[in-house]
């Protein structure tokens, strides 16, 4: 699903005549592979964020190539990887991104409005995806009525709205307390196992890592040979 190859990113820091260069990520080889759940594991501070930044098309590298579902991203232009990410990769961040002035329901629709679909369309899958995550009952409410599972969970369903095949996930339980981070992992794992949807999940947690197949950590901007532990 995702193919890393000898990636590296720097970032240039200061004014034009006095630029510091401030290398992040050194040749990151890595695969994720279709249906599998791989947490990248590392201290704050060691370029998760930036990797998943990479991977996203939101910043390009300054060296190395990035393959998802067999196309080389890393070489689309802006327009053209804005379009695949549309349909290929579906996004949950740890602060949820919701639009506080939508409803639960209409967060989850937005990005089929954006895609065109009709709203009988749009009606039976943000309904059935508002039930598959636990939101049954939550059709109305805005951001700022709901816990935050239930928000994270809301940006769960917006996030496989238009049925990626891929959902890259940034400290997806961060803002949540122990009990609500273990329900939302097992969200995870059931969209996993019933969809086969691939997850890629930056933490900096053990617990939320074991959710994963696979862990990958990263030190100082590389990737540790056996995975070894935080
Ligand atoms: N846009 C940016 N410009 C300059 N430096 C950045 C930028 N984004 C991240 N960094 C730096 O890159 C390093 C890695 O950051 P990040 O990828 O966010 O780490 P993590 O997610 O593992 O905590 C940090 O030193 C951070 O300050
Ligand atoms: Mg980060």
């Amino acid at each position: 699903m995702i193919q890393i190859r000898e990636l590296s990113h720097h970032f240039k820091l200061g004014k034009k005549d006095q630029k510091v260069i401030l290398p992040v990520l050194k040749d990151i080889t890595m695969e994720v592979g279709k249906g599998e759940i791989v947490s990248v594991v590392g201290k704050s501070g060691s370029g998760k964020s930036t990797l998943l930044n990479l991977i996203s098309g939101f910043i390009r590298p300054t060296e190395g190539d990035i393959w998802i579902d067999g196309v080389q991203v890393s070489e689309l232009s802006e327009a053209k990887f804005a379009d695949f990410r549309l349909k290929h990769i579906g996004f949950i961040f740890q602060s949820f991104q919701l639009i506080p002035s939508m409803t639960a329901y209409q967060n989850i629709e937005l990005p089929l409005i954006l895609k065109g679909e009709d709203e009988k369309k749009r009606q039976e899958k943000v309904i059935r995806l508002m039930e598959k995550v636990g939101l049954g009952d939550f059709k109305d409410h805005y951001p700022s009525e709901l816990s935050g599972g239930q928000q994270q969970r809301v940006s769960i369903a917006r996030a496989l709205v238009l049925e990626p095949t891929l959902i890259l996930a940034d400290e997806p339980t961060g803002s949540l307390d122990s009990e609500t981070e273990a329900e939302i992992l097992e969200i995870i794992q059931k969209l996993n196992r019933e969809l086969g949807i691939t997850f890629l999940i930056i933490t900096h947690d053990e617990e939320v890592a074991q959710t994963g197949h696979r862990t990958i950590s990263i030190k100082d901007g590389r990737v540790m040979k056996g995975g070894a532990a935080i």
